[in-house]
């Protein structure tokens, strides 16, 4: 795959799980990679391991709940080497349940984190790539999003906002040199689905073309490739790297 050299990443969410693994991958190929999340110790681990490797790496601190904490790591960010030249929409919070069960606290955590979150990253981002006439950004969605999941409603609504973000910003900065993709995972081993039980995310691949759950390096190389001038050619796509979730 070409490589990411001389290029800084941001990768939203890469204290774990799919994220982390962007991260390691994006610096593997050469970026400058930013890993950000709230929890500084994980982070840190993050960075750590990536320098170990020989690649470049560097920890901000973001809580992406409120725009305040999306202001500041657009800020940071953009501070550590002056420019952003790849971001990657990955933080996400996923929860299910009943509709009458989820309270409006829940609401607006998880569209503030999953669609409040990018939408106003990519507002402070996407200029300023555009005004250099080059810049990739990636967002992770899910195939939940494309499903009728009876628990899945609120989870997957916020994701689909996402989906149509993606071809929105296609259509917005493509002009100007700024390629906006979406990849969109299907169950996928994380520290965040281990959290959510034993075997409760086995029971989202019972019957799907893979016939197994996905590792976080699956979703990142996907991610890596549209970040790259390898999908030079590629707009607006979402590509699903689920195990054919989506198709059955
Ligand atoms: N795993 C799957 O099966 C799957 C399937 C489809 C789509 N996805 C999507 O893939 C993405 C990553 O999922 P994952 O399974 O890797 O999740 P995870 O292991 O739970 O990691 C979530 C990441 O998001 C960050 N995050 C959560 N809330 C945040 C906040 N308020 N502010 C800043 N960062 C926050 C966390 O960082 P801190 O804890 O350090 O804040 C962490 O780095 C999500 O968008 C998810 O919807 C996952």
């Amino acid at each position: 795959m070409t490589q990411l050299t001389g290029s800084t990443a941001l990768v939203t969410g890469s204290t774990s799980g799919i994220g982390r693994a962007i991260a390691e991958t994006l610096a593997r190929l050469g970026a400058h990679v930013i890993v950000s999340g709230r929890d500084s110790s994980r982070g840190d681990e993050v960075v750590s391991g990536i320098r170990a490797d020989g690649g470049k790496a560097d920890f901000v601190s973001a809580d992406l709940s409120h725009a305040a904490g999306v202001h500041s790591l657009a800020e940071q960010a953009t501070g550590v080497t002056g420019r952003v030249d790849v971001l990657v929409n990955n933080a996400g919070i996923y929860t299910f349940g009943p509709t009458a069960e989820a309270t409006e606290a829940d609401f607006d955590r998880m569209y503030n984190v999953n669609v409040k979150a990018p939408y106003l990253l990519v507002g402070e981002l996407a200029p300023l790539m555009a005004s250099r006439g080059t810049g990739a950004i990636v967002n992770v969605t899910t195939g939940a999003a494309v499903k009728g999941i009876p628990t899945g409603g609120l989870y997957g609504s916020s994701k689909a906002a996402l989906d149509l973000l993606t071809k929105a910003w296609a259509a917005e900065f493509g002009p100007s040199g700024v390629r906006v993709n979406g990849v969109s995972p299907g169950p996928t081993y994380t520290p965040g689905t281990e959290a959510m039980g034993e075997g409760a995310i086995d029971s989202f691949a019972t019957g799907i073309p893979a016939s197994r759950v996905g590792e976080p390096h699956e979703i990142a190389s996907a991610v890596a490739y549209l970040a790259s001038t390898d999908a030079s050619f590629v707009h607006g796509a979402v590509l699903a790297v689920d195990g054919g979730y989506a198709v059955v």
